[in-house]
């Protein structure tokens, strides 16, 4: 399957946002617009549609979603008002109610003839089919539309293929655009160029030299006011099932031919299929689930989450996971993959960090023996490389001590660093599905997640307590240190 590219300016775009009066749009789509239009990176024929059930002009639009909702979301170092009033006149209100195909008339007239068109769905999910179908209904697509569909896709697996099949019929598989953020992250496209770009980790990238991973997404929010999405949800739908899958295939893909969208996405296909799956004794003893209990996060005093807004107060929704993985393949054959993340966490911290094998052998006596290599790739708050060596420590006798590596990409590359919505929105204008999910990584995603979610049922599993600023219940660190690791910040 070949990608569809269509390079810039090829047609006027009209790009047309379900949800355009959304929290997701104020927050993080309508800026990241924003700094693709100031730096150039929208063709230059672009209109923007919002869509909303609200009965509002063009200009109530303009006066109470994007000065008072999205401005806010702008960096306010980079916010420039001359290019905002520009990025203004980009814009229409369309009021639509999506369950009424009567309504989509409206954005048939709106929409112009021989548009390149983008459809963001920026709504719930359980909406995307009428949307689709209305659209078609009035018209709107053609072999040229593109579609993105915004997660969650799906609450289980039959969920999942419920939307894939209603939304492939109206759009081909090379028309969906389906988002991960994580995706869209420069360090998480970095690691592709670490691992495809420099030679020397090629061969070291395998059992038994690469000893154990660990992939964390550590968040110092609490749920917020997003109760009513998050607590029929859990940390395992929110972020394992799609961002920590999507990581861990990065991390374990085999090196793909090329990085056309079908070369790179087969590959990681292969990594979640190769997961083994987990029986319930495996679920009793390699995965923990925890939620938050009052507590402190950067000194501020926090609630538990029972005591969240909209939280129903026997809830059992889980806001912590670790859990510990394996690959049945040759590369990773007795190699666990610990995955771990939470909210209201000691800190903001995403990273992976690869341990390497053990020495097979020492002729150096003196000094730790536990010290390894390890490779710490933090893709946020800052993003950094750093490899731990053992060095000679100054002196007459043999003593060894880590010494750190230290990429600087900040330093060494000063280009402005996109956010993640950014590139990928761009992505999308271009035709370029590289990094959006195909339809059976999807659903491998979840062929593997849900026995978990089931598995928990059927052990009657409660989450365990964690005070908010820790890093989790300590059933957590006692998964590691039974294999006698332990996670970063505890080694
Ligand atoms: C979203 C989840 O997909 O990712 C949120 O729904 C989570 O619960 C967010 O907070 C984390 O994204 P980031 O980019 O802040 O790490």
């Amino acid at each position: 399957m070949t990608n569809p590219t269509s390079p810039l300016n090829e047609r006027p775009l009209d790009m047309i946002i379900f949800g355009g009066g959304g929290d997701l749009a104020a927050r993080k789509l309508l800026p990241a617009l924003y700094m693709a239009h100031t730096h150039c990176n929208l063709p230059a024929d672009t209109r923007i549609l919002a869509i909303g059930r609200k009965d509002w002009t063009r200009e109530d639009y303009l006066r109470n979603f994007m000065e008072e909702q999205a401005r806010p979301f702008i960096d306010s170092k980079v916010f420039d008002a001359q290019s905002w009033d520009k990025f203004l006149a980009l814009f229409d209100y369309v009021r639509v109610d999506v369950e009424n195909p009567g309504d989509f008339q409206r954005l048939a007239q709106a929409a112009r003839p021989g548009s390149q068109r983008v459809l963001y769905l920026s709504t719930s999910p359980e909406l995307f089919v009428t949307i689709c179908e209305n659209l078609d209904g009035a018209g709107i697509l053609d072999e040229h539309a593109r579609v993105v569909l915004e997660k969650p896709l799906g609450h289980d697996l039959a969920s999942a293929r419920a939307i894939n099949d209603a939304v492939g019929k109206h759009f081909k598989e090379e028309q969906i655009y389906r988002i991960d953020h994580y995706l869209g992250k420069e360090t998480v496209q970095n690691l592709m160029v670490l691992r495809f770009g420099n030679a020397i980790f090629g061969p070291l990238w395998q059992a038994p030299y690469i000893k154990s991973v660990q992939i964390t997404v550590s968040e110092t929010v609490g749920v917020g006011s997003r109760a009513g999405f998050y607590d029929h949800t859990g940390a395992l739908r929110d972020m394992v099932q799609n961002h920590l899958l999507q990581l861990l295939c990065i991390v374990a893909m085999e090196p793909p031919v090329s990085l056309d969208p079908d070369a790179v996405r087969d590959e990681k296909l292969k990594v979640l299929k190769s997961l083994r799956p987990m029986t319930v004794a495996d679920i009793a003893r390699d995965t923990v689930r925890g939620q938050y209990t009052a507590g402190a996060v950067g000194g501020e005093a926090v609630k538990g989450y029972l005591q969240e807004q909209n939280v129903p107060a026997d809830s059992r929704a889980e806001t912590f996971v670790a859990l510990r993985a394996h690959l049945n393949n040759w590369r990773w054959a007795n190699v666990p993959f610990f995955l771990r993340t939470g909210k209201r966490m000691q800190n903001r911290r995403s990273e992976i960090v690869i341990d390497f094998a053990d020495l097979p052998f020492s002729i150096i006596p003196e000094g730790p023996r536990h010290y390894g290599n390890r490779l710490t790739i933090t893709l946020q708050p800052e993003e950094s490389i750093q490899l731990q060596m053992m060095a000679k420590e100054p002196g007459s006798g043999m003593h060894m001590q880590p010494v750190t590596l230290n990429l600087d990409l900040q330093q060494a590359m000063t280009q402005r660093r996109a956010e993640a919505y950014e590139r990928l929105l761009i992505d999308v204008i271009r035709g370029r599905l590289t990094h959006f999910m195909r339809r059976d990584e999807l659903e491998a995603a979840w062929t593997w997640v849900e026995p978990i979610l089931n598995g928990w049922k059927e052990l009657g599993d409660r989450p365990r307590g964690y005070t908010a600023g820790t890093f989790g219940p300590a059933a957590s660190s006692a998964l590691m240190a039974r294999e006698n690791l332990a996670w970063a910040e505890e080694a």
